[in-house]
Protein backbone atom coordinates (compact mmCIF):
# COMPACT_ATOMS: atom_id res chain seq x y z
CA UNK A 1 0.00 0.00 0.00
CA UNK A 2 1.41 3.64 -0.97
CA UNK A 3 -0.28 5.02 2.01
CA UNK A 4 0.78 9.12 1.20
CA UNK A 5 4.43 8.77 1.19
CA UNK A 6 6.97 10.80 -0.52
CA UNK A 7 9.70 9.14 -2.15
CA UNK A 8 12.76 11.54 -4.24
CA UNK A 9 14.66 9.86 -7.40
CA UNK A 10 17.92 11.31 -7.93
CA UNK A 11 19.84 10.35 -10.85
CA UNK A 12 21.90 11.90 -13.56
CA UNK A 13 19.92 9.79 -16.26
CA UNK A 14 16.83 10.51 -17.33
CA UNK A 15 15.75 7.12 -18.23
CA UNK A 16 16.13 5.85 -14.86
CA UNK A 17 13.98 8.56 -13.19
CA UNK A 18 11.27 8.29 -15.85
CA UNK A 19 11.18 3.98 -15.18
CA UNK A 20 10.85 4.68 -11.21
CA UNK A 21 7.96 7.35 -11.70
CA UNK A 22 6.01 4.82 -14.07
CA UNK A 23 6.51 1.71 -11.76
CA UNK A 24 6.34 3.47 -8.30
CA UNK A 25 2.94 6.15 -9.33
CA UNK A 26 1.71 2.91 -11.17
CA UNK A 27 1.62 1.33 -7.53
CA UNK A 28 0.21 4.96 -6.31
CA UNK A 29 3.47 6.16 -4.55
CA UNK A 30 4.01 9.81 -4.34
CA UNK A 31 7.04 10.46 -6.44
CA UNK A 32 9.08 12.92 -7.84
CA UNK A 33 13.05 12.67 -9.68
CA UNK A 34 15.57 15.30 -9.87
CA UNK A 35 18.87 14.67 -12.08
CA UNK A 36 21.33 16.43 -9.61
CA UNK A 37 21.99 15.59 -5.83
CA UNK A 38 22.38 19.40 -5.44
CA UNK A 39 18.59 19.85 -6.69
CA UNK A 40 17.81 16.92 -4.19
CA UNK A 41 19.28 19.00 -1.22
CA UNK A 42 17.17 22.14 -2.42
CA UNK A 43 14.06 19.87 -2.54
CA UNK A 44 15.26 18.51 0.79
CA UNK A 45 15.34 22.08 2.60
CA UNK A 46 12.37 23.24 1.51
CA UNK A 47 10.17 20.19 2.52
CA UNK A 48 10.58 16.82 3.88
CA UNK A 49 10.87 13.10 1.86
CA UNK A 50 10.22 9.82 3.13
CA UNK A 51 12.50 7.43 0.71
CA UNK A 52 15.45 8.89 -1.28
CA UNK A 53 16.31 6.93 -4.02
CA UNK A 54 19.71 7.55 -5.22
CA UNK A 55 22.63 6.79 -7.77
CA UNK A 56 25.83 7.05 -6.60
CA UNK A 57 28.18 8.66 -9.44
CA UNK A 58 26.92 12.13 -10.34
CA UNK A 59 28.29 14.90 -11.56
CA UNK A 60 29.43 17.35 -9.09
CA UNK A 61 27.95 16.65 -6.13
CA UNK A 62 27.95 12.85 -5.68
CA UNK A 63 25.36 9.77 -4.10
CA UNK A 64 27.85 9.84 -0.86
CA UNK A 65 28.01 13.00 -0.34
CA UNK A 66 24.22 13.78 -0.60
CA UNK A 67 23.86 10.33 2.02
CA UNK A 68 25.63 11.85 4.19
CA UNK A 69 24.02 14.99 3.71
CA UNK A 70 20.70 13.59 4.38
CA UNK A 71 21.71 11.80 7.53
CA UNK A 72 22.90 14.82 8.98
CA UNK A 73 19.43 17.05 8.05
CA UNK A 74 17.15 14.45 7.44
CA UNK A 75 17.52 11.55 9.92
CA UNK A 76 14.51 10.32 9.61
CA UNK A 77 14.60 9.48 5.68
CA UNK A 78 15.65 6.27 4.24
CA UNK A 79 17.79 6.02 1.68
CA UNK A 80 18.05 3.50 -1.09
CA UNK A 81 20.94 3.15 -3.38
CA UNK A 82 20.19 2.50 -7.20
CA UNK A 83 23.74 1.66 -8.75
CA UNK A 84 25.34 -0.41 -11.27
CA UNK A 85 27.89 -3.13 -10.40
CA UNK A 86 28.14 -2.65 -6.52
CA UNK A 87 31.92 -3.75 -5.27
CA UNK A 88 32.23 -5.03 -1.77
CA UNK A 89 33.56 -1.76 -0.83
CA UNK A 90 30.42 0.50 -1.96
CA UNK A 91 27.95 -1.89 -0.52
CA UNK A 92 29.54 -1.57 3.06
CA UNK A 93 30.56 2.28 2.99
CA UNK A 94 26.94 2.84 2.28
CA UNK A 95 25.73 0.29 4.81
CA UNK A 96 28.37 1.80 7.45
CA UNK A 97 26.19 5.15 6.22
CA UNK A 98 22.91 3.99 7.33
CA UNK A 99 21.18 2.82 3.67
CA UNK A 100 17.99 0.48 3.63
CA UNK A 101 19.13 -1.35 0.07
CA UNK A 102 19.92 -1.16 -3.09
CA UNK A 103 18.96 -1.50 -6.27
CA UNK A 104 21.00 -2.74 -9.09
CA UNK A 105 21.04 -1.09 -12.53
CA UNK A 106 19.72 -2.35 -14.73
CA UNK A 107 16.25 -3.07 -12.65
CA UNK A 108 12.73 -4.48 -13.30
CA UNK A 109 10.17 -3.59 -12.07
CA UNK A 110 9.22 -6.03 -9.68
CA UNK A 111 12.75 -5.93 -8.07
CA UNK A 112 12.30 -1.87 -7.70
CA UNK A 113 8.92 -2.68 -6.14
CA UNK A 114 10.20 -5.18 -3.93
CA UNK A 115 13.15 -3.04 -2.38
CA UNK A 116 10.38 -0.12 -2.15
CA UNK A 117 8.33 -2.38 -0.10
CA UNK A 118 11.11 -2.78 2.32
CA UNK A 119 12.14 0.97 2.50
CA UNK A 120 8.89 1.72 3.19
CA UNK A 121 8.55 -0.84 6.18
CA UNK A 122 11.30 0.70 7.29
CA UNK A 123 10.12 4.06 7.08
CA UNK A 124 7.30 3.09 9.13
CA UNK A 125 9.22 0.87 11.41
CA UNK A 126 10.35 4.22 12.79
CA UNK A 127 7.02 4.26 14.32
CA UNK A 128 6.64 3.76 18.02
CA UNK A 129 4.76 0.07 18.00
CA UNK A 130 4.17 -2.29 20.98
CA UNK A 131 6.32 -5.15 20.18
CA UNK A 132 5.51 -8.03 22.16
CA UNK A 133 8.47 -10.29 21.14
CA UNK A 134 10.53 -9.40 23.90
CA UNK A 135 8.12 -10.81 26.80
CA UNK A 136 7.47 -14.18 24.56
CA UNK A 137 11.15 -15.17 23.90
CA UNK A 138 12.04 -17.77 26.52
CA UNK A 139 14.53 -17.33 28.89
CA UNK A 140 16.86 -19.95 27.30
CA UNK A 141 16.86 -18.38 23.58
CA UNK A 142 17.96 -14.99 25.49
CA UNK A 143 20.65 -16.64 27.37
CA UNK A 144 21.77 -18.31 23.95
CA UNK A 145 21.70 -15.78 22.61
CA UNK A 146 23.95 -13.74 24.73
CA UNK A 147 26.41 -16.50 24.77
CA UNK A 148 26.83 -15.92 20.89
CA UNK A 149 27.07 -12.17 21.14
CA UNK A 150 29.86 -12.31 24.31
CA UNK A 151 31.88 -14.72 21.72
CA UNK A 152 31.53 -12.30 19.38
CA UNK A 153 32.25 -9.32 21.44
CA UNK A 154 35.22 -6.76 20.62
CA UNK A 155 36.22 -9.17 17.18
CA UNK A 156 35.91 -7.17 13.86
CA UNK A 157 33.19 -7.66 11.18
CA UNK A 158 31.31 -10.09 14.33
CA UNK A 159 27.70 -8.53 12.93
CA UNK A 160 26.94 -10.29 10.62
CA UNK A 161 28.00 -13.80 11.85
CA UNK A 162 26.07 -12.98 15.36
CA UNK A 163 22.55 -12.20 13.40
CA UNK A 164 22.73 -15.42 11.40
CA UNK A 165 23.07 -17.11 14.69
CA UNK A 166 20.88 -15.27 16.60
CA UNK A 167 18.00 -15.83 13.35
CA UNK A 168 19.25 -19.51 13.79
CA UNK A 169 17.97 -19.47 17.70
CA UNK A 170 15.03 -17.48 17.47
CA UNK A 171 14.24 -18.17 14.09
CA UNK A 172 13.75 -14.13 13.13
CA UNK A 173 15.24 -11.27 14.52
CA UNK A 174 12.36 -9.02 15.57
CA UNK A 175 13.20 -5.06 17.18
CA UNK A 176 13.91 -6.38 20.48
CA UNK A 177 16.58 -9.35 18.92
CA UNK A 178 17.83 -6.28 17.14
CA UNK A 179 18.60 -4.03 19.71
CA UNK A 180 20.09 -6.53 22.22
CA UNK A 181 22.75 -7.30 19.76
CA UNK A 182 23.74 -3.78 18.96
CA UNK A 183 23.65 -3.29 22.73
CA UNK A 184 26.06 -6.26 23.02
CA UNK A 185 28.68 -5.33 20.06
CA UNK A 186 28.65 -1.64 20.59
CA UNK A 187 26.71 -0.77 17.85
CA UNK A 188 23.81 1.28 17.13
CA UNK A 189 19.92 -0.32 16.52
CA UNK A 190 20.17 1.96 13.19
CA UNK A 191 23.12 0.10 12.15
CA UNK A 192 22.06 -3.19 12.63
CA UNK A 193 18.88 -2.67 11.84
CA UNK A 194 20.79 -1.77 8.28
CA UNK A 195 22.30 -4.91 8.03
CA UNK A 196 19.19 -6.98 8.60
CA UNK A 197 17.17 -4.90 6.06
CA UNK A 198 19.82 -5.02 3.29
CA UNK A 199 20.47 -9.05 3.16
CA UNK A 200 17.18 -10.76 2.39
CA UNK A 201 18.64 -13.72 3.86
CA UNK A 202 17.61 -12.46 7.61
CA UNK A 203 14.37 -11.50 8.16
CA UNK A 204 12.25 -9.84 10.66
CA UNK A 205 9.37 -11.60 10.42
CA UNK A 206 8.77 -15.18 11.38
CA UNK A 207 9.11 -17.69 8.92
CA UNK A 208 6.68 -20.86 7.98
CA UNK A 209 7.91 -24.31 8.60
CA UNK A 210 8.61 -24.26 4.39
CA UNK A 211 9.88 -20.67 3.33
CA UNK A 212 9.21 -19.86 -0.30
CA UNK A 213 11.70 -17.44 -1.92
CA UNK A 214 10.72 -16.96 -5.52
CA UNK A 215 13.32 -14.78 -7.96
CA UNK A 216 12.32 -12.04 -9.20
CA UNK A 217 15.83 -10.93 -11.20
CA UNK A 218 16.03 -10.33 -14.61
CA UNK A 219 16.60 -13.73 -16.55
CA UNK A 220 13.65 -14.75 -13.87
CA UNK A 221 11.11 -11.69 -15.03
CA UNK A 222 11.82 -12.07 -18.78
CA UNK A 223 10.56 -15.50 -18.28
CA UNK A 224 7.31 -14.94 -16.87
CA UNK A 225 8.21 -15.32 -13.20
CA UNK A 226 5.63 -13.13 -12.02
CA UNK A 227 2.68 -15.62 -13.25
CA UNK A 228 4.18 -18.54 -10.77
CA UNK A 229 4.38 -16.08 -7.98
CA UNK A 230 1.01 -15.22 -8.22
CA UNK A 231 -0.04 -18.71 -8.50
CA UNK A 232 1.44 -19.32 -5.26
CA UNK A 233 0.00 -16.20 -3.74
CA UNK A 234 -3.53 -17.51 -4.82
CA UNK A 235 -3.12 -20.90 -3.76
CA UNK A 236 -1.96 -19.68 -0.59
CA UNK A 237 -3.95 -17.11 0.35
CA UNK A 238 -1.06 -14.90 1.35
CA UNK A 239 1.14 -12.19 0.07
CA UNK A 240 4.69 -11.91 0.03
CA UNK A 241 6.43 -10.90 3.49
CA UNK A 242 3.67 -12.86 4.84
CA UNK A 243 2.89 -16.72 6.79
CA UNK A 244 0.05 -18.96 6.06
CA UNK A 245 -2.20 -18.99 8.97
CA UNK A 246 -1.08 -22.60 9.77
CA UNK A 247 2.20 -21.27 9.79
CA UNK A 248 3.35 -24.15 7.07
CA UNK A 249 4.38 -21.50 4.61
CA UNK A 250 6.30 -18.05 3.82
CA UNK A 251 6.60 -16.56 1.01
CA UNK A 252 9.75 -14.08 -0.15
CA UNK A 253 11.09 -12.56 -3.20
CA UNK A 254 14.67 -11.78 -4.03
CA UNK A 255 16.82 -10.24 -7.10
CA UNK A 256 18.60 -13.55 -7.84
CA UNK A 257 19.30 -17.21 -6.75
CA UNK A 258 22.14 -17.53 -8.57
CA UNK A 259 20.62 -19.53 -10.74
CA UNK A 260 19.73 -17.65 -14.11
CA UNK A 261 20.42 -20.57 -16.37
CA UNK A 262 17.41 -22.57 -14.98
CA UNK A 263 15.65 -19.48 -14.49
CA UNK A 264 12.05 -18.73 -13.55
CA UNK A 265 13.68 -19.74 -10.29
CA UNK A 266 11.66 -20.93 -7.08
CA UNK A 267 13.95 -21.94 -3.94
CA UNK A 268 11.46 -24.08 -0.81
CA UNK A 269 13.98 -24.33 2.21
CA UNK A 270 17.02 -25.76 0.25
CA UNK A 271 15.40 -27.25 -2.73
CA UNK A 272 16.28 -25.35 -5.63
CA UNK A 273 13.01 -25.67 -8.56
CA UNK A 274 14.07 -24.29 -11.94
CA UNK A 275 12.06 -23.74 -15.21
CA UNK A 276 9.21 -23.11 -13.11
CA UNK A 277 5.30 -22.62 -14.32
CA UNK A 278 2.25 -22.14 -13.23
CA UNK A 279 1.17 -25.29 -13.95
CA UNK A 280 3.93 -27.21 -11.74
CA UNK A 281 2.71 -24.64 -8.12
CA UNK A 282 -0.01 -26.97 -6.88
CA UNK A 283 1.74 -30.14 -7.22
CA UNK A 284 5.34 -28.64 -5.70
CA UNK A 285 3.31 -27.34 -2.98
CA UNK A 286 1.78 -30.47 -2.45
CA UNK A 287 4.96 -32.46 -1.33
CA UNK A 288 5.25 -30.29 1.49
CA UNK A 289 1.97 -29.90 2.49
S1 LIG B 1 17.73 -13.89 -12.01
FE1 LIG B 1 16.62 -15.49 -11.12
S2 LIG B 1 18.15 -16.84 -10.49
FE2 LIG B 1 19.26 -15.18 -11.24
Amino acid sequence: MADDLKILVVDDEPIIIRSCETVLKSEGYNVEGTLSAKDAILKMEQRPYDLVFTDLKMPEVDGITLIRWIKQKRPDTGIVIITGYPSQDTIKDALELGIIDYVPKPFTPSVLLDVTQRAVTWVKGKTPVVHKEKEELPPAMIQEMDRVINQYKNKPGSSIPVLQRCQEIVGYLPPEVQKRIAKGLNMTPAEIHSIVSFYSYFTMKPRGDHNIRICLGTACYVKRVEEVLNKIKEGLKIDVGEVTEDKKFSLETVRCLGACGLAPVMVIDEETYGAMNPKKVPEILKEYA
